[in-house]
């Protein structure tokens, strides 16, 4: 076997593992989940779904990963012969990657939204313009096939680029550099949204507690996207820590991950609603929160296109970071199992990439009128698929796997205080509370979707 590149400390591996958690999930999905799901419901539940549910996860698939040293299916298939279990769960891996491309396609469309939100930003379009002419500004932009399209060419072919410099001067590279400017851009709006009218009503919006607003709905929507944001059930977590040297206690790591990624998105909520709210705006906007009311709270703030841009490069730092760890995985696949070299399983990769994602962008003009079962669009279709049928299935299959298979020296170094009681806490999370939950879950969404239909 050829031998793999690998991060080079740990805290490159934590830099580039929280780059593919933080992303669109953070700065886009999750201050409009909230917004629709009641604001505070909605935060709780995902709270708790992350801590007894992603976390677990996430801790077995990046174990999983540093213990198989291989991609994705061989390293589901090599673990599984080591340890008498069946072939088949390979099919966790291909599973995995399926998820990971239809993310990707629908993902770049997404931040190629961004990349063109950037340009308006910079360049001002939003100066002075009604509330009308903004909203105008989002459906022309919508209507027209060859700037969508364009836009999501830039996105892919930006992370393509960065994957094809390979694991250290690609993507540890280029994730050390955007996460802390993320973190520092971030920070800075917070700082200037916390001195704006809406920033008290923005902070009992997020965290007042009101347990009655919790329904089916909501904890359903909480889960999917617990999973999602932390980047857990398609094996992205289990390529990245195949890049970590065998011996490594990741349990620490693990943490520093989901608190980065929790953090991200919280402060992104404390950065929108209070600018939503001051302006008298609904929180509940849905995805054109980001591209609608955002703009036009920037079209009459002063500098308002200093703050936009902001924004933008914000969002478009953490969706790169993420799309990375879409990109990988299946590159990776493409070079060990395969025989491919790096340099043409990044062409065929982003070409593959760019033909689904045509299919989802043109959902918003030239394919609109398409609706499968009478509800869906194309890019509906990929989106929910991939997040909420194949991910919980992924994550359930690792959890059980890894719940098997993972011993208490490969989780901690030798002698490690509360080593043991940690991992026996984590052996039950990952066999029962996880599986139960999303299988739960799911077939909940499953019962609602069948009765609206
Ligand atoms: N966590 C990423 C986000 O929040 C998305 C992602 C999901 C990345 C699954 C990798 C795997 O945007």
């Amino acid at each position: 076997m050829k031998t793999r590149e690998k991060w080079s400390s740990l805290l490159a591996f934590v830099w580039v593992a929280a780059g593919a958690a933080v992303g669109l999930g953070n700065i886009w999905k999750f201050p409009y989940m909230a917004g629709s799901f009641g604001g505070s419901a909605f935060v709780l539940m995902y709270l708790i779904f992350v801590l007894l549910v992603a976390i677990p996860i996430m801790a077995a698939e990046i174990m999983l990963g540093k213990l198989s040293q291989r991609n994705a299916v061989d390293g589901f298939r090599y673990l599984a012969e080591l340890h008498h279990k069946s072939k088949s769960w390979q099919l966790t891996g291909y599973l995995g990657l399926t998820t990971l491309g239809l993310m990707f396609c629908f993902y770049s469309v997404i931040a190629g939204f961004g990349i063109a939100y950037l340009y308006f930003g910079a360049t001002n379009a939003f100066l002075d313009k009604s509330p009308e002419e903004v909203q105008g500004i989002w459906v022309n932009f919508l209507a027209d096939p060859v700037v969508v399209l364009f836009c999501s060419f830039l996105f892919i072919f930006f992370t393509m680029a960065i994957v094809y410099f390979g694991i250290k001067k690609g993507i540890e590279k280029s994730c050390t550099l955007m996460m802390p400017g993320l973190l520092a851009v971030l920070l800075v709006l917070v700082f200037h949204s916390s001195s704006s009218g809406g920033f008290g009503q923005a902070f009992d919006f997020l965290f007042s507690f009101e347990p009655n607003k919790i329904q089916a709905d909501v904890v359903i929507a909480s889960l999917g996207h617990a999973l999602f944001t932390l980047a857990v059930g398609a094996c992205a977590m289990m390529v990245y820590g195949s890049y970590l040297p065998k011996r490594t206690s990741v349990a620490k790591s693990v943490l520093i991950i989901a608190v980065l990624d929790v953090l991200v998105a919280l402060l992104a909520g404390l950065a929108i609603f209070p600018l939503i709210f001051e302006n008298g705006l609904s929180p509940s906007q849905g995805p054109g929160l980001m591209f609608v009311s955002l703009p036009i709270v920037f079209a009459k703030m002063p500098f308002g296109w200093f703050w936009g841009t902001l924004f933008f490069i914000l969002l478009f730092f953490a969706a790169l970071s993420s799309s990375l760890s879409f990109a990988e995985p299946l590159v990776d696949h493409f070079i060990e199992k395969l025989g491919m070299g790096r340099h043409r399983a990044v062409l065929l990769i982003g070409g593959l990439v760019f033909v689904g994602s045509i299919f989802c962008a043109l959902s918003f003009n030239v394919f609109s009128h398409v609706k499968i079962a009478g509800r869906f669009s194309i890019f509906d279709l990929v989106a929910d698929l991939s997040t909420n049928l194949l991910l919980p299935i992924g994550g359930i299959a690792i959890s059980i796997f890894a719940g098997q298979v993972v011993k208490l020296e490969d989780f901690f170094t030798p002698h490690q205080k509360y080593g043991h009681a940690i991992f026996l806490l984590w052996r039950f999370l990952t066999l029962f509370v996880a599986p139960a939950a999303i299988l739960i879950v799911m077939i909940n969404s499953l019962w609602s979707a069948i009765h609206t239909m």
